[in-house]
């Protein structure tokens, strides 16, 4: 069966086409990150009309990508939450209207779900049962996960997200938005032992995270370096930039690696799955695949493409709801 698959939860509008769960046929992804720049992050209203300017067009890149036609699609399937509302109501209006017209089942879909169902796109099998740790801008969290549609919260973020920490480091050390893949950039020429920011790992065997104190930490470091402390922008040089990127990227790896594979030992499984948009962080990569097997645990991480927003894993999860008849009515409502 062929799923249109639509993921508008952010500032990507997203529309692809995937065969039974896991051949992505077409992987059609409109950035509005030029939009955001200026303002330093994204902004919703001028989302929401980014992406009802993106939508048509990204739908018919995506059929004629996979060189399909609607009559052959099986279900349409959209993201109706968690996200920006009106980012949400926009994608979902749009997979509703396709449904009606075409008399196709619609399949409301969940946007965490689908980070996790990511790692299962062309893939042969399945990794269920596993532990999955979903890392994106808005969500740090440790799900026991029993099928893709089954998963208990095992421990979530306190304050921020793993990406938003990123984010906002970013925004302190003064490198350019989107601040993720900056910090990426930036922590390849820095040392990542240059500056030992104490570990969040919270008390006892929490598996729940919090990175507002390290954010707080990187801000400190940044002001005290200079002469002046109450000067608020404090220059540091391209070294000691990259230095306090790279310890920082550290500090969360750290961490992430070190829980998850707590997770998988305290539930005994010997799978793990990573998805959203910081599973792209080359530094989390390495250090999962290096750890993860040292530990015996087989790593199931979406290529990169499939990590940050994207509708293949949308559409590549919705075939596990249509295959159990789990379709939605055309009065599913959005929810932030
Ligand atoms: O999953 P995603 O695309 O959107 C949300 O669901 O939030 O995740 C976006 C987050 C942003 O915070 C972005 O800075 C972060 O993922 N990100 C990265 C990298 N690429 C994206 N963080 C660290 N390293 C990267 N290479
Ligand atoms: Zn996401």
């Amino acid at each position: 069966m062929k799923i249109l698959g639509i993921e508008t939860s952010c500032d990507e509008t997203c529309a692809a086409v995937v065969e039974d769960g896991r051949r992505v046929l077409s992987n059609v992804v409109a950035t509005q990150v030029e939009v955001h720049r200026k303002y330093g992050g994204v902004v919703p209203e001028i989302a929401s009309r980014a992406h009802l300017e993106a939508l048509v067009p990204v739908v018919a890149e995506a059929m004629e990508q996979a060189r399909t036609g609607l009559d052959a699609i099986g279900a349409v399937a959209a993201v109706y939450r968690p996200g920006l509302i009106g980012s949400l109501l926009l994608g979902l209006a749009a997979a509703k209207t396709i449904a009606w017209l075409r008399d196709r089942p619609l399949v409301g879909i969940n946007h965490v779900e689908s980070h996790i169902y990511a790692a299962c796109l062309e893939r042969a099998g399945l990794p269920f049962p596993c532990v999955s740790l979903i890392v994106s801008g808005g969500h740090t969290s440790l799900y026991f996960s029993e099928g893709p549609r089954t998963h208990s919260l095992l421990g979530a973020t306190t304050d921020d997200a793993a990406g938003e920490a990123f984010d906002k480091v970013a925004a302190i050390l003064g490198l350019p938005y989107p601040g993720g893949p900056s910090i990426d950039r930036a922590a390849e020429r820095g040392n990542p032992a240059a500056v030992r920011f104490s570990r969040p790992w919270l008390a006892g065997d929490s598996l729940d995270f919090s990175f507002s104190g390290l954010k707080t930490a990187v801000l400190y470091h940044v002001r005290g370096h200079g002469a002046d402390v109450k000067k608020r922008e404090t220059r540091l040089s391209e070294q000691e930039t990259a230095d306090v990127a790279a310890s920082f990227q550290e500090c969360v790896v750290d961490v992430l690696v070190g829980k998850t594979l707590k997770a998988a030992e305290a539930r005994g499984v010997d799978r793990i799955i990573v998805g959203g948009g910081v599973a792209a962080n080359r530094r989390l990569r390495a250090r999962f695949q290096r750890d993860a097997a040292a530990a015996g645990l087989e790593l199931f991480i979406p290529q990169v493409r499939y990590s940050t927003d994207n509708a293949a894993m949308v559409a590549g999860l919705a075939f596990h709801y249509a295959r159990e008849g789990l379709f939605a009515g055309l009065d599913l409502e959005a929810r932030a």
